[in-house]
């Protein structure tokens, strides 16, 4: 027995088919069922007349529910009316697994629906933000292969923090402890002297004290660090990255896209227009001058700056030279202006940072004054000043925020959908 997926059902177009999957949706009356089938592909109608079965074969497709898994085999034909423009009437069907009353259904509450992800990723808006999740990666993989970079995978225990240790999740290590990863950045960063240009993306690990609507306590960083670039290098270098997935999203994803609400047409259009790079300095310029706001040199930008800046872009925006005291470690001084770092950040067209990087520091003095100055220990961090003393060159490196990008491109309200199990301060179950 030979099945096909609906998609290729539909194809197909005409014919006898045998397809698997669930009940999207169900109505019946006395002589006829209508059934939904759904799969990983599609969905299309099928029916259920009551004439060609025995009583209790009929009885069996009437009883069915949404989410019962069967097995159907019938004959294909274009039908108009029908919700993907396709009918199968069925010649027979072998329910598999039966479904009593789904408890996900229409407008349920945030919570409820978090407290059965299990469930509700079956859901059509879920089955698109996850393809287009898949979509988005494997592009990414291969816009790497198609670079020449090698993939590089850094551990996820690691001894101690690289962004600052406010943020770091303590694990139990036998009788002694580590942390789970914040960043692939300082491993990759011993790598590229023997790999020159890597890239990975994996779990990571930030214990954000804040609920909001673009923090998970775990992500997934899409992280690239390549020996002899600089900032102008590395920041171009990450948008072209960005375009190249979103426009394979474009490509291969516009029904997903359309599901969720979202015009492919204008992301297409963001992806061909040229994409600014501004100074820190003249972000708050432009603050001052069009928003009325002042920041004061020295202050990361908070969200709401975030969200102003963007507004005045319709593409995401490069901002760089954030200053020196809000930075971390590693980001090095501007030699002309030295309260700088030769740094970035990509912030998404709905205000929110996407991309964060930089060069790094080769001043090992320079780094462990700041390393003090917040409150760490530089003597962990031997290993890593080690690579500035053997042979150390330029190098540059940026981590990308997979579920904020998606956040952008599908339109959501949080970063929670964007992820298929989100862990929050108030959420790590299921
Ligand atoms: O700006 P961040 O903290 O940079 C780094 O960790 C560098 N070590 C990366 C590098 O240069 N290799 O994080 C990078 C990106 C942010 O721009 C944001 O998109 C995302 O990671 N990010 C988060 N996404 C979701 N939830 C959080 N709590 C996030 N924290 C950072
Ligand atoms: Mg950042």
């Amino acid at each position: 027995m030979k099945f096909t997926s609906i998609q290729e059902a539909m194809n197909k177009g005409s014919g006898k088919v045998s397809m698997r999957g669930w009940v999207h949706r169900e109505r019946g009356s006395n002589k006829l069922k209508f059934i939904v089938l759904r799969d990983s592909s599609n969905i299309i109608q099928c029916v259920v007349k009551k004439d060609k079965f025995s009583e209790e074969k009929y009885a069996e497709a009437d009883k069915l529910q949404v989410e019962a898994s069967l097995e159907i085999h019938g004959t294909i034909k274009e039908d108009k009316r029908a919700p993907t423009g396709y009918e199968v009437e069925v010649d027979d069907f072998q329910i598999v697994g039966a479904c009593d009353s789904f408890p996900i259904k229409a407008d349920q509450n945030r919570e409820f629906m978090d407290d059965n992800r299990h469930l509700t990723l079956r859901t059509r808006r879920m089955t698109a933000i996850m393809k287009i999740r898949s979509t988005y990666v494997q592009a990414r993989d291969e816009f790497y292969r198609k670079k020449g970079f090698f993939r590089f995978d850094a551990p996820i225990l690691q001894p101690s923090q690289s962004e600052g240790g406010s943020t770091l999740f303590e694990v139990k290590y036998y009788d002694k402890k580590t942390y789970l990863s914040q960043s692939w950045q300082l491993y990759a960063e011993s790598a590229i002297f023997a790999l020159e240009k890597i890239y990975d993306m994996g779990p990571t690990f930030r214990a954000e004290k804040s609920k909001t609507s673009r923090h998970l306590s775990e992500f997934w960083m899409a992280e690239m660090e390549a020996a002899w670039w600089d900032l102008h290098q590395v920041s171009e270098f990450a948008k072209e990255e960005i375009r190249y997935c979103i426009k394979k999203v474009v490509e291969e994803r516009s029904d997903d896209l359309k599901t969720l609400e979202q015009d492919p047409e204008k992301l297409r259009k963001v992806v061909e227009k040229d994409w600014p790079t501004i100074k820190y300095r003249d972000a708050l310029q432009m603050l001052k001058e069009k928003d009325k706001m002042e920041v004061e040199f020295g202050k990361d930008l908070r969200t709401i700056e975030e969200e102003k800046l963007a507004k005045h872009y319709d593409t995401p925006v490069v901002v760089t030279h954030y200053p020196v005291v809000a930075m971390a470690f590693y980001k090095p001084r501007d030699q002309d202006f030295p309260e700088e770092a030769l740094c970035f950040d990509m912030l998404s067209p709905t205000g929110v940072e996407i991309v964060g990087g930089s060069q790094r520091s080769l001043d090992i003095e320079d780094m462990k004054e700041r390393l003090v100055e917040a409150g760490e220990d530089p003597s962990s961090l031997e290993w890593y000043f080690d690579l500035r003393r053997y042979g150390s060159v330029p190098h540059s490196g940026y981590g990308v925020g997979i579920e904020r990008v998606l956040t952008w491109i599908c339109g959501l309200d949080s970063v929670k959908d964007a992820i298929p199990f989100p862990r929050t301060p108030l959420r790590y179950k299921p």
